[in-house]
């Protein structure tokens, strides 16, 4: 008896032990919860069996923490949550969920859910095989989410999640490229589904989604709407219209699913008590660097300068044997699909410290500040 109550009194002392030492921990002064598609995917699809690949060579060669080495990025360099989370003070990129280190204290800096060829439908980028949509990266953050209780504690944890993260949502275009406008299913889908009731679905479901972020403590959001799908090298390339043209029906979507997310965040920010969103207007920030790309120093906002095919390079996706510009800075899309770092760059600093035409009802620095 005796014995027993030693061995209870050490496992007690044992718990107080352990309990002195996690609340020790602090968190830091900004954290970032990134959750969306390749726009902003890190490398998690480095760690699926899916052609939505990244790891490949020339991508990330102006990536200067890993040297150049691809790391799963889609682009050449940094992507739009990485650069807007060193911009908020954020010590270092949020990791990859999937990658194997991100445990313990490191997910302290956020996490990033991304994954290339995700949507907000779950039917999304089945032609990848895998990957992550929306409903899954939620369930992601829900196990994080009891990570950084037992780091942190349960109140502090709160607090972290309430006051100091910026939860990032981009996502939405691979609904459309991959899913409602896709060669090979869309007749399909198209015939059976209106745009506007195909909208209305993906509007629902990712109320549906923001909602279950709350109820996990996410406060401060930022929505990205979907940007001039038909304006980019792919769409213009497997359409063949020329430079200063974009694909009507595919910008058209685009701006359909902008309107009512516009309505959608504001319905949330009307009724979640305590939430913040913002809407990013990727839309018309992207059209901005589209049509005015000579005055941010591009030289083309048409041709990708990794890929192959068609008129803009952009029917193939950018990998060791496609062919490379020599000034990556100078085009505003990297790959058939994706921005380049250049552009990110303009982009991000929109969205940090801009005014409401492109990030709104406030910008990022004025919602870290809250
Ligand atoms: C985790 O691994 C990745 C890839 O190997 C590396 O870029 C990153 O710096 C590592 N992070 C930590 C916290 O060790
Ligand atoms: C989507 O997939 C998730 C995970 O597999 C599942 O929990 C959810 O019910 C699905 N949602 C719909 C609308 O099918
Ligand atoms: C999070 O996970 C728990 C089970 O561990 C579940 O009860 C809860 O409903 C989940 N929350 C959300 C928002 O998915
Ligand atoms: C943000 O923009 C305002 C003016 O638009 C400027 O005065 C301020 O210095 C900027 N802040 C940062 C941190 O860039």
């Amino acid at each position: 008896m005796a014995r027993l109550i030693s061995v209870l009194l050490f496992l007690f002392m044992l718990q107080l032990c352990s309990m002195t030492v996690l609340s020790l921990i602090e968190a830091p002064d900004s954290a970032s919860f990134v959750f969306g598609d390749s726009l902003v995917d890190a490398g998690n699809n480095n760690y699926l069996q899916t052609l939505s690949k990244a790891d490949i060579p020339p991508n990330g060669i102006d990536f200067t923490a890993s040297g150049g080495q691809p790391t799963g990025r889609f682009t050449n360099g940094r992507t739009i949550a990485d650069i807007v989370g060193e911009q908020l003070g954020q010590p270092s990129f949020a990791l990859p969920f999937l990658a194997p280190n991100t445990t313990g204290t490191a997910i302290l800096n956020g996490v990033n859910y991304a994954s290339g060829g995700g949507g907000i439908l779950n039917g999304t980028g089945q032609i990848f095989i895998n990957r992550i949509g929306m409903e899954v990266q939620v369930d992601f953050f829900n196990t994080t989410r009891k990570q950084l209780d037992e780091i942190l504690g349960e109140s502090k944890a709160k607090e972290f999640l309430m006051k100091k993260s910026i939860f990032s949502v981009t996502i939405g275009s691979n609904d459309f490229l991959n899913n409602y406008l896709f060669p090979l299913i869309s007749a399909t889908v198209r015939l059976n589904q209106s745009p506007e009731s195909f909208i209305d679905e993906m509007i629902n479901t990712l109320k549906t989604q923001l909602t279950r972020l709350y109820t996990l403590d996410a406060r401060k959001f930022v929505v990205g709407n979907v940007g001039p799908l038909g304006c980019i090298p792919y769409q213009k390339s497997i359409n063949r219209v020329s430079p200063n043209e974009c694909v009507t029906l595919a910008n058209q979507l685009a701006m359909q699913y902008n309107t009512q997310l516009r309505t959608m965040l504001a319905d949330l920010n009307k009724n979640l008590p305590g939430a913040r969103f913002l809407l990013a207007n990727v839309y018309d920030l992207v059209l901005e660097l589209i049509t005015n790309y000579n005055s941010y120093g591009f030289s083309t906002a048409s041709v990708a300068c990794c890929g192959n095919g068609g008129q803009y390079a952009g029917i193939i996706p950018c990998g060791p044997t496609s062919s490379m510009c020599d000034d990556r800075s100078a085009h505003v899309f990297w790959d058939p699909y994706h921005p380049s770092e250049a552009a990110n760059l303009v982009i991000a600093k929109y969205l940090v410290n801009g005014s409401t035409k492109y990030i709104s009802p406030i910008n990022l620095l004025q919602l870290k500040a809250l």
